[in-house]
């Protein structure tokens, strides 16, 4: 079958693979939606593991249900991506999510278990959730990151009427912007480099304004808004620019949730963080209750996250896709690849 595998530094190439094989355990999904992460173009720019398929926001139909004696084939399902080992302290504690294994055999994620970005996929049976009927495959593709604004939001702990900023405007930070008000935080700022998607956090209705991060008067911004700085700084970026602004634009004794990713080492002023008695609280993922309460939230319709998709692609378009959401100027937030297009 066709897919989408990493070939170099900033480059796809369209691969064929061998479809996967039942082994009356896995989950065989015919994969009909699959997002795009910012994760996923971390490894696109570090161009590798070369021949890795990604895509592990993904919703389908199952056509083979393993050892999931409630799964039918056709039922529509999601999944959590993760390889938790369930023996561990995080995982007998309810935290799989950092489980040291979680990542190892991770769906989309690992060569050896390629994800959404070809029209079929294998995945572990106890990971897979079903959808309810009025959950679309778009709004499916959408709980994963969702998910992960869910954790972080629920880690910050916001107090009804707190400010929070929100550092970056990908879908991370939008949907933390969005979880954030939920919470009950009376002012939710996006900070971003990218204008257009600054602009967008309000448009989107997430963010109640946004502060251009370039900006020489970015910190004179920030306590003109707060006074003496934000309560909660949720940092959705993950290089040493925006961490350092979390450190710097949260109040003495505040908080800072990081939730962005940088592969490789970064400095940043933890001096700031020693001299604020600063919380740092790092946030990876979500539990598989938070996961669930995503999926019910958009039936319940108290979420919309279809909002956040700027289009749907084929295979082909995959590229050109990871070039424009890396572009620095472009208001593209999610972008949905159907593998079957
Ligand atoms: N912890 C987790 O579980 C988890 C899960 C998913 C993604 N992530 C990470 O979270 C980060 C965000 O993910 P995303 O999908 O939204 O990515 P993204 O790349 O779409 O968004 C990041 C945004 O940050 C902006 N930005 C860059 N530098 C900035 C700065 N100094 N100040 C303000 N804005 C700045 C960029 O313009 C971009 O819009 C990534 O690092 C991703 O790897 C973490
Ligand atoms: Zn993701
Ligand atoms: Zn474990």
């Amino acid at each position: 079958m066709r897919s989408v595998a990493i070939k170099g530094v900033k480059e796809f190439e369209i691969k064929e693979i061998a479809e996967p094989v039942s082994d009356g355990k896995k989950v065989i999904i015919d994969v009909k939606k699959t997002g795009i992460c910012g994760s996923d173009i971390h490894y696109w720019v570090a161009g590798g593991p070369v021949g890795l398929v990604m895509g592990h926001e993904f919703a389908g139909v199952v056509r083979d249900p393993g050892d999931r004696a409630d799964l039918k084939v056709g039922d529509r399902v999601t999944a959590l991506p993760i390889s938790p080992c369930l023996k561990c302290h995080a995982c007998l504690s309810g935290n799989p999510q950092y489980c040291i294994h979680t990542w190892d055999q991770a769906t989309g994620l690992a060569l050896t278990n390629p994800g959404g970005l070809a029209p079929r996929l294998a995945t572990r049976s106890d990971m897979v959730v079903k959808l309810p009927d009025n959950v679309t495959d778009e709004e499916a593709a959408m709980v994963e990151p969702t998910a992960v604004g869910l954790h972080a939001v629920r880690l910050a702990d916001i107090k009804v009427g707190e400010k929070v900023l929100v550092i970056g405007g990908g879908i991370i930070g939008l949907v933390s912007a969005m979880f954030a008000k939920m919470e009950g935080a009376s002012l939710v700022v996006v900070s971003e480099t990218n204008r257009a998607r600054g602009e967008k956090s309000v448009a989107l209705g997430v963010a109640d304004e946004w502060l251009d991060a370039t900006d020489p008067k970015f910190m004179e911004n920030v306590m003109a808004k707060t006074g003496d700085g934000f309560d909660k700084i949720i940092e959705c970026c993950g290089n040493a620019p925006a961490v350092t602004s979390a450190l710097t634009t949260v109040k003495t004794g505040g908080t800072v949730v990081l939730v962005g990713v940088s592969l490789e080492a970064i400095t940043i002023p933890t001096t700031i963080a020693v001299m604020h008695e600063l919380t740092l609280q790092g946030a990876i993922a979500y539990t598989k209750e938070e996961f669930v309460t995503c999926v019910n939230l958009m039936a319940n319709k108290q979420i919309e996250v279809t909002k956040f998709i700027d289009s749907v692609v084929g295979l082909e378009d995959v590229q050109a896709s990871y070039e424009k959401l890396t572009s620095g100027t472009s208001d593209a937030i999610k972008i949905i690849v159907d593998p079957n297009k």
